[in-house]
């Protein structure tokens, strides 16, 4: 392998997690940065002795040194500034959600398609060890046929900047979404969503939006009847974050831990074994369940990169939230850096590329839009069909 990549990092909140990331992957030669905010494109570069910051985002897409760029701006900029990427002539990646219109899903994937680049959703959710546990689970036949899928991300946004304020739950809830898609390895045809619970009025006023939580059942694309239940709240609710995802089987079960410093359970059926769970009636099959360590999968990554599966890469005074909340999303982001820029040295689309980032995206999207019409079945679109 040879150095031979220069990526642009755009937005330093969560964003600043990446830069030790880049900065050590084998294949990365430059990371400059860039932040609106001058007091914290100063911070951060200092706090990496990183040279390159550049001034503008015009900057930036004018440089024909830079061959990619990872945008962890503000959700409303998503849209906009992944096109603008596009149309520069970069690769683009973008941290969650994609967009928040159907419209704006189709424009991206237009533009990516016209620039011929990369796109790469940097889905948090799809690259957590428990993801990639469950997956293998699945490959070694240990869940059997899929029987049904949950997904829940319960986090209170109070304070956060202003544009979180009243978003509908539904425009965020691709970490509930996407693992349970990808484990299916299929899209949402249909959503029917309700919204619930009371938001205090100044809330509602941004996104026209009355909903703190929102949940929906979705009707899958399988060879069987298969569906998902997804909720997310927001604001008003009494829940300490998580972002789960449960997996169903008739063989086997993977459930997320109730708390986040506890550990997931995996339930197995053993209908061989005469001893029912219910000796006395002999109903039942038995089912047995463990308490898993969720292996961490450093063996996945290039050994530069490995240790950011887990280590703590600020001074504990200045971790940004969503490390401390679940340790770096599950050890994911090392995994996240390694697809986007393998993806590219390799000339080929990663994994998630833009269609099935839409697939997830547009089946929140819809779910808003039922949840607004009172719980009405909605038809999701499957970008999948038409960008790839
Ligand atoms: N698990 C995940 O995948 C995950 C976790 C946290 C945040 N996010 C996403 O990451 C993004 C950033 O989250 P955050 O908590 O850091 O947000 P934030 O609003 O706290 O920080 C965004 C940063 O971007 C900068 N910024 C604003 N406009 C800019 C522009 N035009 N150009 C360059 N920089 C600009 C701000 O100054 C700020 O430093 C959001 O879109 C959020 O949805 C994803």
């Amino acid at each position: 392998m040879e150095k031979n990549l220069s990526i642009a990092l755009i937005g330093l909140g969560f964003g600043a997690d990446f830069i030790p990331i880049y900065l050590n992957h084998p294949l990365v030669r430059k990371l400059t940065i860039f932040d609106t905010n001058i007091q914290v494109l100063e911070e951060v570069g200092n706090r990496f002795e990183l040279a390159d910051k550049a001034r503008s985002f015009e900057e930036i897409l004018d440089d024909e040194t830079i061959d990619a760029v990872h945008l962890v701006t503000p959700i409303p900029l998503h849209a906009k500034q992944t096109i603008d990427v596009f149309q520069s002539g970069k690769h683009c990646a973008c941290t969650v959600p994609m967009a928040t219109s159907i419209k704006d899903l189709l424009e991206i994937l237009k533009a990516q398609k016209k620039s011929n680049k990369v796109y790469m959703g940097m889905e948090t959710a799809v690259y957590t060890r428990h993801f990639i546990y469950a997956q293998e689970m699945l490959k070694n036949d240990k869940i059997g046929r899929i029987q049904l899928l949950r997904g829940a991300h319960y986090q209170d946004m109070e304070k956060w900047p202003s544009y979180w304020m009243g978003l509908p739950p539904m425009h965020y809830a691709t970490h509930a979404i996407s693992p349970v898609l990808a484990l299916a390895n299929t899209h949402a045809k249909s959503v029917h969503c309700f919204g619930s619970g009371v938001m205090r009025k100044e809330l509602i006023n941004q996104y026209n939006n009355p909903y703190p939580v929102e949940t929906a059942i979705f009707e899958l694309e399988y060879d069987t009847p298969l569906a998902a239940e997804v909720t997310r709240s927001l604001f008003h609710t009494a829940r300490d974050y998580t972002e789960s995802f449960n997996i169903y089987g008739e063989k086997g079960t993977f459930e997320w831990q109730q708390l986040e410093n506890d550990n997931p359970v995996v339930f197995e059926m053993n209908p061989d074994d005469k001893s029912s769970h219910i000796p006395s009636l002999g109903r039942g099959n038995k089912i047995t369940f463990e308490h898993i360590n969720v292996p961490d999968r450093q063996d996945l990554l290039p050994k530069e990169i490995a240790r950011f599966t887990k280590e703590e890469i600020f001074n504990k005074d200045k971790e940004h939230l969503s490390f401390i909340q679940g340790g770096g999303h599950h050890g994911s982001h090392p995994h996240l850096v390694n697809e986007f820029v393998i993806s590219i040295y390799e000339n080929r689309q990663p994994w998630p590329n833009g269609s099935i980032t839409a697939n997830w995206t547009a089946a929140g999207i819809c779910a808003h839009e039922s949840a607004m019409d009172g719980g009405r079945k909605i038809l999701i679109p499957n970008f999948q069909k038409d960008f790839e």
